[in-house]
């Protein structure tokens, strides 16, 4: 690892005020900071107090007046309603004053929150960015999350308004938005003051009388916002995220911290300069989708692409290669499971032969641990770097990547690279201290935080405290277990808690379990991710009956997976459970499910001195054999 990379990184931690300083000139400030870094209140860190911005008008307005008005912000690309739409800075600002101006009709002010509901149409950009300009707090919930989990987020961020559409479209089904949200607003106890709601010509919604919107109707006429200074420690938006409860954890992002460190990653990590196609295909109800579809993108001039679709089946496995060559994408970022996704319908590359990538220089993965088969292939395949980096929802932006935009250093398979500028990352074994490199141990990072990670959980400082801060005093603590490499290189390697890792979506199995054991015929059960080769991890569900039930267990089974996607959603890709006797666990009653995922996977396992009853794993093998799991030796 040469010189460059090591000194600025070294001097992140060493100088963080004099770093981040520096980075904050590429920012619009109505009013500069006092301090750049305030560590009065610690561990609750603040970054450029006293000082003002507005983040809309950094994304938007301040690239009009300095001439990139002409030039495309967004680029709604459909293949799902057939539709490709762009629009111009110029355009997009006009349309998200308008729907500020709407919002601000409906008596949103700063501080007030919003809740959009919504599939991946330019309204929810408009959306977003409209809370943004106004210092209103917007939180996205993605629109594979069940009314359940909606009214969850309803009744902790208590939005003024929800901002909503008539449908979704998936590959093969159109999905009926409005009934679920008319669902959660029905079991939230917190009720909004009014919906908007796009009305979609594949789905037309009934409005409710009285409450409901349409979004045409509310923008008609509605006056031009302009852009609300806001403090640089104000929230922009609040993200749910899974925890180890069913309860998510509402994860605060602050306006300037985010700002400056985005603006920074998309020339330092990217790799791209404004005026540049860039394209993350996320969902805008993801973390990706704020930092990478409308915030990073924006800050930096650059034309943002919006993708209704999906990797494969909309229309087929070349979907991506249109994309990149119509657009004329520099740098793109997905997850993993997306290419595993290609590989698997088109493993030569036959589609990519069809299609004129010239302008494509990066692919970027994140979001799951990336396996080095799907590395390599996209490496072989695109003859362009592949570069996994290693990020959270709480953190906003990587923590561990490789900086193309300062040194492209060499690619480890496995690895996501080095640790970003202000994230002092660490290997700490269970009595906190460090581990020697190559050993596994959990991975935290130093406090405080770099700019843009959050500053607490919404309403909930001590959880933020409990969850991030306690197991380790003075380090955050990632919920990852890794190591580091001799050169530094950081390796990721497993959750220590039950979070899963689902196509790319983060999901907790303790809420799963939740579920399972509110059906009326489950006693105890146990839910577990299990290796898929197309999502990475898949659940799966071990039920334990009540004494007496009589019942088919197909039909338990089947009542049981509904039951998931009816609480939790489809996006929880829970298909399977099997009943058992019992299940395995220690003599101290803790349910042995690390054992129990190595026999779903097949890998190596050794029954653990401490288990209650050894037949108990056998019962689990048996029963996960007989639903196609633990093929291999173990
Ligand atoms: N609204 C409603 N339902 C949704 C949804 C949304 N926004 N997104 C997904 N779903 C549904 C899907 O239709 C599917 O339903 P089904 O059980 O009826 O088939 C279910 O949720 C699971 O979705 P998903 O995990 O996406 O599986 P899939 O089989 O539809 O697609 C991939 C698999 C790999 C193609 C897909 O996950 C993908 O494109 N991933 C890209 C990576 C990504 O977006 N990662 C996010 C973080 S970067
Ligand atoms: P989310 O908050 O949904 O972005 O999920 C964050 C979690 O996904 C991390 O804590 C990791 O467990 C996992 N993850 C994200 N990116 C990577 C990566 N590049 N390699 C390994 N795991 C990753």
């Amino acid at each position: 690892m040469t010189g460059t990379y090591r000194a600025l990184h070294e001097r992140s931690l060493r100088d963080s005020e004099g770093f981040w300083a520096e980075a904050a000139e590429g920012i619009h400030w109505y009013r500069r900071w006092e301090r750049v870094l305030d560590a009065s209140r610690a561990p609750f860190y603040r970054w450029f107090a006293g000082g003002q911005l507005n983040t809309c008008y950094n994304a938007l307005d301040r690239h009009v007046e300095q001439g990139r008005g002409e030039q495309a912000a967004l680029i709604y690309d459909s293949p799902v309603t057939n539709t490709v739409q762009s629009f111009t800075y110029r355009e997009l600002l006009e349309r998200v004053a308008r729907f500020a101006g709407a919002l601000v009709r409906q008596g949103v002010t700063k501080g007030d929150r919003v809740i959009i509901y919504m599939p991946m149409v330019p309204e929810a950009v408009v959306a977003m960015l409209a809370c943004a300009r106004i210092g209103a707090i917007h939180s996205v919930v993605f629109g594979g999350f069940a009314s359940r989990e909606l009214a969850a987020r309803i009744d902790d961020a208590k939005p003024k308004v929800i901002v909503s559409a008539s449908c979704g479209i998936e590959a093969a089904r159109v999905i009926s938005y409005k009934p679920l949200l008319d669902e959660a607003i029905h079991l939230a106890s917190h009720k909004p003051s009014a919906c908007f709601i796009v009305q979609r010509p594949q789905l037309r919604a009934l409005l409710v009388q009285g409450r409901d919107v349409d979004w045409q109707q509310a923008v008609e006429g509605a006056p031009l916002a302009d852009c609300v200074p806001v403090e640089a420690t104000d929230p922009l938006y609040i993200l749910y995220t899974s925890g180890t409860t069913g309860q998510p954890k509402g994860i605060v992002r602050d306006n300037g911290g985010h700002a400056v460190a985005l603006l920074w990653t998309m020339k330092h990590v990217y790799g791209v300069s404004p005026g540049e196609v860039y394209w993350a295909a996320s969902d805008v109800g993801w973390v990706v989708g704020h930092s990478y579809i409308v915030y990073a993108p924006l800050l930096n001039g650059n034309t943002t692409v919006l993708y209704e679709g999906k990797p494969v089946g909309t229309p087929d496995a070349g979907a991506f290669w249109r994309v990149i060559s119509q657009h004329g994408v520099s740098a793109m970022f997905t997850a993993p499971t997306a290419f595993r996704a290609i590989k698997r319908d088109d493993p030569n590359g036959e589609w990519l032969k069809k299609y004129d990538l010239s302008k494509f220089r990066t692919l970027f993965l994140a979001g799951e641990r990336c396996d080095p088969d799907t590395l390599r292939w996209a490496e072989t395949m695109l003859r362009r770097p592949v570069i996994d980096h290693w990020w959270q929802t709480e953190t906003g932006w990587a923590i561990v990547a490789n900086p193309m935009g300062i040194e492209p250093l060499p690619v480890k398979v496995g690895s996501p690279t080095v640790p970003m500028p202000g994230y002092d990352v660490r290997v700490l074994d269970e009595e906190g201290r460090e581990v020697e490199p190559d050993r596994i141990g959990a991975i935290v990072v130093k406090l405080p935080l770099p700019p843009g990670c959050l500053p607490t959980l919404w309403n909930a400082d001590a959880r933020y405290v409990d969850a991030y801060l306690s197991a380790f005093k003075g380090y955050y603590l990632t919920g990852d277990a890794g190591f580091k490499d001799a050169d530094g290189y950081v390796y990721i390697m497993s959750r220590i808690d039950d979070i899963i890792n689902v196509a790319g979506h983060r999901l907790s199995t303790g809420a799963m379990e939740e579920v399972l054991a509110s059906h009326p015929d489950v006693a105890e059960c146990a839910v577990l991710g299990a290796a898929d080769s197309l999502k990475g991890e898949v659940p799966l569900g071990f039920l334990v009956l009540k004494a007496g039930v009589q019942r088919p267990h197909e039909d338990i089974v089947k009542e049981v997976v509904q039951l998931v996607r009816d609480k939790i959603g489809p996006v929880a890709a829970f298909k399977t459970a099997t009943v058992v006797q019992r299940l395995p666990k220690t003599r101290s009653g803790k349910i042995l499910r690390g054992t129990m995922k190595k026999i779903a996977d097949g890998t190596e396992y050794k029954v653990p001195a401490t288990i209650d009853d050894a037949a108990t794993l056998d019962e689990v093998a048996e029963a996960l054999r007989k639903a196609g799991y633990a093929r291999k030796d173990g």
